[in-house]
């Protein structure tokens, strides 16, 4: 089915704590990138509480929208396709999304779009880019998610491997936590490093040279709480937490986190053969782990491409990968619900065709 002519698609992403909307055109163009967070309603509980976001996403989701296709200079009869983030997420805050693309898909006539969230971070690359960018091997390494895919085509994705336990940068997180540093511990962590010793403390580096392409981190989170604090029964005491031996700590960690990122990174392209790569996510901001995927690209001359910060931390504008789905007349009924766990398949096998 071809998307009627000059028909816009309005994206909508409420899957976490980020009540978000964004009008994007058919070249992939973002018109709009509209992002309203609740970090500041999560913050004194130290992690997101669902209720609480659900709440949000209800008092937040028509005003975004609004500012969204105001900023887009659109109207409701300019929009083709909604497309709404359903999987994967927390299920209250997946239900506001979903519940406003379809009454707007139903009141507006239009079709309704299912977006993979962790895809669409990886579509994100697309942005950064402004052309296509597939068949490529897939990296989202965020707050929730570390997970490694090969993408044969937009809307293709096989999953290669995920975190077993914490994602990457949860461990960042947790280990700022334990180290006596503020939140969002990644570029706390980043910044304390810069003066510590990358060796001095050796950590764990999970499955490294193991053929599966998982990751774990809650060994290493461990890891670094004994070396902080003491090992438990352990007669030896931990050295003292000086300035010094966190800077120490957090650059072992730092040093640990990246080589396994990056480790398996490497082996992900050598066993599918792409000669792309794409990254998206919060953890793709640590300048390590940019410097060492440079590398790793020259090494290994392929294309490597990081999304945009802007693109990177949740967002709709991402949901552009919905254009792809409707090009393909992919479309999802309107019955279709939230699948909060993660779907191990690829897109296509997913969504229901149009009829
Ligand atoms: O993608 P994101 O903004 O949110 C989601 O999880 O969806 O990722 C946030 C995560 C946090 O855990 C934060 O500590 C981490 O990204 N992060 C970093 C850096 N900046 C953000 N981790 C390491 N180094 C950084 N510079
Ligand atoms: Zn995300």
């Amino acid at each position: 089915m071809e998307p009627p002519a000059g028909k816009l698609l309005l994206a909508i992403e409420s899957s976490c704590d980020e009540t978000a909307a964004a009008v994007i055109n058919r070249n992939r163009q973002v018109l709009s990138n509209v992002v309203a967070t609740q970090h500041e309603l999560h913050e004194r509980f130290g992690g997101v509480v669902p209720e609480i976001a659900s709440r949000a996403h209800l008092e937040r989701i028509l005003p975004v929208i609004d500012e969204a296709l105001r900023q887009a200079n659109a109207a409701l009869s300019d929009l083709g396709a909604i497309a709404v983030a359903t999987h994967p997420g927390l299920v209250g805050s997946l239900l506001v999304g979903l519940t406003s693309a379809k009454t707007l898909a139903l009141v507006l006539g239009i079709p309704l779009i299912s977006i993979n969230h962790i895809e669409a971070h990886i579509y994100a690359c697309r942005m950064a880019a402004g052309r296509d960018l597939f068949p490529a091997v897939g990296f989202v390494v965020s707050g929730g998610h570390s997970n490694l895919y090969d993408c044969r085509s937009p809307v293709d994705f096989e999953l290669l491997g995920s975190t077993t336990d914490d994602a990457a940068g949860e461990a960042f997180d947790k280990v700022a936590q334990i180290l006596g540093l503020d939140y969002p511990g990644g570029p706390q962590i980043e910044v304390v490093a810069r003066n510590g010793d990358p060796q001095a403390v050796k950590f764990p580096r999970a499955f490294l040279h193991d053929a599966r392409l998982d990751f774990s981190f809650s060994g290493l989170k461990t890891a670094v709480l004994y070396a902080a604090k003491g090992t438990p029964g352990a007669r030896a005491q931990p050295l003292p937490l000086t300035p010094q031996r966190v800077a120490d700590l957090a650059a072992s960690f730092q040093a640990a986190v990246v080589d396994s990122l990056i480790g398996k990174c490497d082996q992900a392209l050598k066993q599918t053969g792409r000669r792309t790569l794409l990254v998206g996510g919060g953890v793709a901001a640590n300048t390590l782990f940019r410097q060492q995927l440079g590398e790793l690209a020259s090494r290994r001359k392929i294309e490597l491409v990081i999304a945009e910060r802007e693109f990177c931390t949740d967002n709709a504008a991402m949901g552009a990968l919905g254009w792809e789905l409707w090009e393909r007349g992919m479309l999802a009924p309107l019955d279709l619900d939230v699948k909060p766990g993660l779907v191990r398949k690829s897109s296509s096998e997913r969504v229901a065709s149009s009829n």
